[in-house]
């Protein structure tokens, strides 16, 4: 194996970059961090990359946990590429202080710019119909970068970020812990089990045919942006934020934002909710159909 990409993503935005980069490369595998790290190992590989969205100004705590548990090639060429809509923060910093714990070096790290898609908390922004082309553009810049395995020093958060990292974003982390809690399942529901599949955290089981949340839940947005009936809201205090649909909202908050009566879902347009579901597929696409 030439090459190996891991990434995590929601919404396809990570995916997207990892696919643009694999078929560049050719010979390429990539895979989900939903997948156990033990079974795909990247001892065998020339190359390997992590690409990843940024949640709080960090790398995302399931991208964490999968690459300490990854045994890493020390002779690799290794890059990342974190996707932020607007601040990377510490994430490039994150993922190189755990490689550098395995005695991997980080050769190349970039960050493309994408759209953002925390969409119970606000409505994607910028425009997808402009971000996008401009995503794309740089993704393919960095696969040129990769494939010619050029050096570049990753990008780091700046003084004031990590000053207001502490006292703003530590305890929004910490409230992570009950991120799934006020996820609400409508009566549309047709217990079609998608939620359950695109879940890059394995947080969804169907009891009953109705999908009940674990706990560990990241945030990503999968399940949300997947569901074909939209049926997942979110509601915070009995009802009185409900982002998903905030045309009865009480909230200043939601009404300050001027968010509209239906919630606009945003989920890359390269991108299928069957693709969500893979945990691996091979570069280019034809090795896989040899296979
Ligand atoms: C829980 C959560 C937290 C986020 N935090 C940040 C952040 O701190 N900085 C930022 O620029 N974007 C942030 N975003 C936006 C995502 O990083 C961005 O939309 C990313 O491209 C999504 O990638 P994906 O499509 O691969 O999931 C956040 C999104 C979510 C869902
Ligand atoms: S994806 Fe939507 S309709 Fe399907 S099981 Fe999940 S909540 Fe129900
Ligand atoms: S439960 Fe939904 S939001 Fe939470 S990690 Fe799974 S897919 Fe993402």
């Amino acid at each position: 194996m030439k090459a190996r990409i891991y990434y995590f993503t929601g919404t396809g935005n990570s995916m997207r970059a990892a696919r643009v980069i694999a078929e560049r490369l050719g010979d390429t595998e990539i895979v989900s961090m939903r997948a156990d790290p033990k079974e795909y190992s990247a001892m065998d590989c020339e190359i390997v990359g992590f690409i990843f969205p940024v949640y709080h100004w960090t790398m995302p705590e399931p991208a964490v946990s999968f690459v300490e548990k990854l045994e890493i090639n020390p002779k690799a060429y290794v890059f990342t590429v974190a996707m932020p809509s607007f601040i990377c923060g510490m994430a490039c910093e994150k993922l190189a202080e755990i490689l550098a714990e395995k005695g991997i070096r980080l050769n190349y790290g970039n960050i493309v710019n994408s759209v953002a898609n925390y969409v119970i908390v606000y409505p994607p922004f910028p425009s997808p119909r402009l971000r996008v082309p401009q995503t794309e553009k740089k993704l393919k810049k960095i696969a040129e970068d990769v494939y010619l395995k050029r050096e570049r020093d990753y990008p780091r958060a700046s003084r004031f970020i990590k000053k207001k990292s502490e006292g703003f974003m530590t305890p929004y982390i910490e409230l992570q812990k009950y991120a799934d809690n006020p996820f609400t399942i409508s009566k549309d529901c047709i217990s079609c089990g998608l939620c359950s599949r695109v879940c890059p955290c394995h947080n969804i089981i169907l009891k009953d045919g109705k999908p009940t949340y674990q706990h560990h839940c990241a945030n990503c947005m999968a399940c949300v942006v997947s569901c074909p009936k939209r049926a997942i809201g979110y509601e915070i205090t009995g009802g009185d934020r409900k982002l998903l649909d905030a045309s009865n909202s009480k909230t200043p908050l939601v009404k300050i934002m001027g968010l509209p009566p239906k919630r606009k879902m945003y989920k890359n347009p390269y991108i299928t909710v069957n693709d969500l579901t893979k945990e691996s597929e091979l570069w280019p696409k034809e090795v896989k159909q040899e296979k």
